[in-house]
Parts: C-alpha cells; sequence; structure tokens
C-alpha cells in the first residue's frame, strides 16, 4: 500500500503539473481529491494494512494528501492569477468611437448678463450689487412711489414683511447708491428681480440691469448715445432706436425704447405683432424728486437713468418666442448656446 500510495503522488503531481485550465484542475480534484477519488479509495484500504504497519502508513497517507492539496491550491492560484492578467491586458478597440464628455458652459442669461456689463464697463460704467431682500423705502419711496401710489400694482410684489419685500427691480440701486456717493456717477447695477407674474413672457424672478449717469449737464442726447452704443454692441447691428414717451415715478421726461424689430428689420411680422418695433428698456431723465432724497440738488446736477430686461435681451437676440425655456435646464436647449 506504501508503494501505491508513492506512486500515486507521483502521479498526481504530474498530472497537476501538466494541466493547464480551470477545467482540467477540476477533473483533477474529483479525480485525486474527491470523496470517491483515488485517495479516498487507498485510505478505504487502510483497515487491510496489519495494525503494527497501520500508524506508519496512515501518516504516511496525511502527509501524501497534504501535499498533494497544497500542490493544488498553489496550481489554482497561479490558474485564477493568470485568467485576470489576461483581462486586465485586453487590447483597446482602437476603433471604437471615441466618448466625448458632456462639456459645461454659461448659461445664456448668464452670458447676456456678462456680454451687458462688459458693453457699460467699457463706457466707463462701474458695477455695483445690492440685496434681493429689500426695503419697501429703497424699492418705492426713494424713488417717489410713496404707499398707495397706483405705479405700486404693476410691481405685483412679493411682500416678506410691511417693510421687506424682494426687489421688483433694480432701480433701487439708484438711491443706494447715490445715498453714499457723490457725483459724477456712471454706475450698473445688474442682478435678480422678483415679481408675481407668469406667462410666455413673464417669470416670478428675472433679471435686470439698472444704469445711471448723473453730473453738470447731462441731456437726453446723452442717454441717446449711451442706449445706441449698447444696442449696436449687443445686436451687433445698425439698428434704428425709437424713444417712446412714457411714464414712470422716478424719471421725468420718461421714454420707453425700441429696437427695430430683430426679425422682420421692421418690416412688420409675428414678433413685433406688425409693428417692426420692439421694446427694449425704460428710461428717462432722473425726476428732481428723486435727487431730493438723497441729498443732491437738483439745480445743480442732472442725469439720466434706463432698466433693461436681461430674459427680453436675450429672447430677441437669440429668437427665443418662450421665457420659461431659460429655466427648464433642458440640455438640448442650453446647448445651444
Ligand atoms: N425699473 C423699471 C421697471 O422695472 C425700469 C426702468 C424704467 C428703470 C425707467 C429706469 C428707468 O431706470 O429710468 O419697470
Amino acid at each position: 500500500m506504501e508503494h501505491e500510495l508513492q506512486s500515486l503522488e507521483a502521479e498526481a503531481r504530474k498530472c497537476l503539473h501538466d494541466l493547464t485550465d480551470e477545467g482540467q484542475l477540476e477533473e483533477f480534484r474529483i479525480r485525486f481529491l474527491g470523496r470517491k477519488g483515488s485517495f479516498s479509495t487507498i485510505m478505504r484500504q487502510l483497515g487491510t494494512v496489519p495494525a503494527e504497519d497501520r500508524p506508519r502508513v496512515g501518516q504516511l497517507a496525511n502527509t501524501i494528501k497534504a501535499e498533494i492539496e497544497k500542490l493544488f491550491e498553489a496550481k489554482k492560484n497561479t490558474l485564477d492569477a493568470a485568467i485576470s492578467g489576461a483581462s486586465d491586458r485586453q487590447t483597446p478597440d482602437l476603433t471604437l468611437p471615441g466618448r466625448v464628455p458632456a462639456g459645461g458652459r454659461l448659461h445664456p442669461i448668464t452670458q447676456v448678463m456678462r456680454e451687458t456689463c462688459t458693453i457699460f464697463e467699457n463706457l466707463g460704467f462701474s458695477v455695483a450689487e445690492g440685496p434681493d431682500v429689500e426695503l419697501d423705502y429703497y424699492n418705492f419711496e426713494a424713488l417717489n412711489i410713496p404707499a398707495h401710489h397706483p405705479a405700486r400694482d404693476m410691481h405685483d410684489t412679493f411682500y416678506i414683511s410691511d417693510s421687506v419685500l424682494l426687489r421688483t427691480h433694480t432701480s433701487p440701486m439708484q438711491a443706494r447708491i447715490m445715498e453714499v456717493q457723490q457725483p459724477p456717477l456712471r454706475v450698473i447695477a445688474p442682478g435678480k428681480v422678483y415679481r408675481c407674474d407668469s406667462d410666455i413672457t413673464h417669470t416670478p424672478m428675472f433679471h435686470q440691469v439698472e444704469g445711471f449717469l448723473v453730473d453738470k449737464n447731462i441731456s437726453f442726447a446723452d442717454l441717446k448715445g449711451v442706449l445706441t452704443v449698447f444696442t449696436r454692441k449687443m445686436f451687433e447691428k445698425e439698428l434704428p432706436l425709437r424713444f417712446r414717451p412714457s411714464f414712470f415715478p422716478f424719471t421725468e421726461p420718461s421714454a420707453e425704447v425700441d429696437i427695430a424689430c430683430v426679425m422682420c428689420g421692421g418690416s412688420g411680422c409675428r414678433v413685433c405683432k406688425k409693428t417692426g418695433w420692439l421694446e427694449i428698456l425704460g428710461s428717462g431723465m432722473i425726476d428732481p424728486e428723486v435727487f431730493k432724497k438723497v441729498g443732491y440738488d437738483p439745480e445743480v446736477y442732472s442725469g439720466f437713468a434706463f432698466g433693461l430686461g436681461i430674459e427680453r435681451i436675450a429672447m430677441l437676440k437669440y429668437g427665443i418666442d418662450d421665457i420659461r425655456l431659460f429655466y427648464e435646464n433642458d440640455q438640448r436647449f442650453l446647448s445651444q448656446f
């Protein structure tokens, strides 16, 4: 029996050495180490060995079996490593089309906002930002809109308390700046504004840029000049401008400014409602009442102010017919800018 064990060991070693894949390894396990395998078969014959030889033969059998099991584990590890190594090393398929990462870009509103600021900065305006949560005083009172003034109705204000609100326009920055600085002033104030209103041309939050200039001898001609430069730069065209008489409590006289329709060039279309003109902003000469509130002498100083809606400019610039598209975060829309 010792002889049998030794030849079994030799055979097992040779088999293990020669086998090359997991299938063969499993066959080996069944054939040599399994419950009905060669070792078990021999061990079952241990009872036939003379009693005095039995401990020695038993021990030999155990040693050989342990040795074969150790070799088996080692072979298994080598095969496993070879398999995972092979998959790591798979050569890339160079014919596959590349994956293009989705590139981030600035939101169209941010782009138009920045462009607007740059145009005015190049004209010597400085940029000032103020609070979205504003006092009734700056949003209305200081702009010559006292309590119960009918102009308040137009603003669809979100009130936080009797005296605190979400600003309905960026005009309060006129009062805030003038209160603490002396002329000459050339300032723009970009930012978010809020009104309780929502349809295809209104969202409850939108963006405005307020601009104002105060100095001695400022006239309506200066306003016209600045706004003409702005529209030409923004729309990259020599668009005719039209000043239409209007009313704002904080400017006198006041004007709404139209540009010739960017779609039809003035001949009349759906976008300009057949008028040939598109309204782009409100403006005027700063009302003496506003100057008085901030302590400027209206006999000495004059100035103009204007307020433009960024969404509106962006819609006209890019031919967008629904303002809500800006706020739906649809990649297909946003990726066009
Ligand atoms: N604040 C006005 C609004 O939101 C826009 C405006 C009109 C601003 C005339 C001005 C201005 O500075 O002079 O409706």
